[in-house]
């Protein structure tokens, strides 16, 4: 187990044992985690933000109110991208305050705004750590499910002996590996269609629609996460895929089905978040259409269902189709699970000014057996709850092997 592809947002307080966190970003990062620096005021008295920075490869995180820090991510969604929070190390006062809830700084309020799993890495002086203050504080955050780890017994840098070192960087790792995102997909390999696709009309127009990209992202993000090998065929999107993604970048609907066919057979999980254009121009222009001439009429030709396509292969993957609708959401996305041979259908509702893009939003997936809604989220927090419902109704990687042998029987037995 490693913590290949796991967010972990690194808290750091002041305590002199925070010259050992850059031991630690080194060891996280060959582990294959990525890594957010957030440090406090008095953490950087005794590291410097630089170091860290350019170990962990991320601009360190300061300020509560950095406007332009907050542009790039915010504190809410620095609290939502973590899959782990780890302070390393906590002082007395950081274990104080956040016992009591205080949000007033950076680190503090994400640790309030955040679901993911606190690890604490306490750093004191002895006596301080032994004050019944600090104990039973440490006893609140434990009884609210936060992980305080015991600190070491030794000698310490104020020159007391007993309990109060911060654990060695080798140890927080492997501490941190119990709390992370399990890796039950790990031996899978996964297709993902995201964004949409364009339909030439001539060298300067095209037919497409609002897709960008978020959702078939996130879900490839969310699959990387939990230890799936990733191959994400994207239309044209102004997204940055995932990091640790194939990325097969297509244009139109043919392109996409080309790169599936391409590159699907080997896969045991296909999900098609592209929003593939239904229709082409039947002969698109070689030269522009002028405007002068008189407007043209587009004649248009169905493309390909590329859903439709993989669910005849003989030795299919598990499929997972969406449905963006403006009404009727549940029964249009049974009729498609039906008429497209899907495993599941995730649907989810559109409008003009809605549904598409970085924005909140709610899916019910529907298979034969049931509906299940997940959110209103973010699409990053759909795409986990998501990809965690897939995970648990295929099961260990052996059951998806073996239903590969299902799907290969059923497609050959329907002739
Ligand atoms: N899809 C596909 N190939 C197409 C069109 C759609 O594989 N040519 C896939 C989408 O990626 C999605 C699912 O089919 O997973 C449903 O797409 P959607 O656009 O909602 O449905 P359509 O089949 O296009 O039906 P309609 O537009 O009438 O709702």
């Amino acid at each position: 187990m490693t913590l290949n592809q796991q967010k972990v947002l690194l808290g750091i307080t002041g305590s002199i044992a925070a010259y050992k966190t850059c031991e630690l970003v080194r060891q996280l990062r060959q582990d294959g985690a990525q890594v957010q620096i957030v440090m406090t005021e008095a953490a950087k008295k005794f590291v410097s933000p630089m170091v860290l920075e350019a170990l962990s490869g991320r601009p360190a995180r300061e300020a509560l109110f950095d406007r332009s820090a907050e542009m790039t991510m915010s504190h809410i969604e620095l609290a939502r991208w973590a899959d782990l929070v780890l302070i390393a190390p906590a002082s007395a006062n950081c274990l104080a305050r956040l016992a009591m809830g205080i949000a007033d700084d950076l680190l503090s309020t994400i640790c309030l705004a955040t679901r993911a799993p606190v690890m604490i890495a306490p750093a004191m002086n002895t006596v301080m750590w032994e004050h019944p203050a600090t104990q039973e504080n440490v006893a609140t955050l434990r009884r609210r499910g936060v992980t305080v780890l015991e600190p070491e017994i030794g000698e310490q840098a104020c020159g007391e002996v007993g309990a109060g070192r911060m654990q060695e960087p080798e140890d927080l790792k492997e501490a941190l590996l119990s709390l992370a995102v399990p890796q039950d997909l790990q031996g899978i390999q996964a297709l993902v269609t995201a964004g949409p696709t364009r339909e030439r009309i001539d060298p300067a127009r095209f037919i497409s629609n609002f897709s960008t990209g978020h959702m078939g992202c996130a879900t490839a993000d969310a699959l990387l996460n939990r230890g799936a090998q990733v191959t994400l065929v994207c239309g044209p999107i102004t997204l940055d895929p995932p990091e640790g993604a194939q990325v097969i970048h297509v244009t139109c609907a043919d392109e996409m089905l080309q790169a599936v066919e391409q590159h699907g057979r080997e896969c045991q999980l296909l999900i098609a978040a592209a929003a593939v254009a239904d229709w082409r121009v039947r002969k698109s222009s070689a030269d522009k259409i002028k405007k002068k001439d008189t407007p043209p009429t587009l004649a248009l030709e169905p493309t390909a269902d590329l859903l439709s396509a993989v669910a005849t292969w003989d030795m299919r993957p598990y499929l997972v189709g969406f449905a963006a609708e403006t009404e009727d959401l549940i029964e249009n996305a049974r009729a498609k699970l039906q008429a497209k041979g899907a495993d599941l259908i995730v649907a989810n509702l559109i409008g003009d000014n809605f549904g598409f893009g970085d924005v909140d939003s709610q899916l019910e997936v529907v298979s034969i057996d049931e509906t299940h809604s997940i959110g209103p989220a973010s699409k990053s927090m759909l795409a986990r709850d998501l990809v965690e419902y897939i995970a648990a109704r295929l099961g260990s990687p052996a059951s998806i092997i073996d239903f590969n042998a299902r799907a290969q029987h059923k497609n050959t037995s329907a002739g």
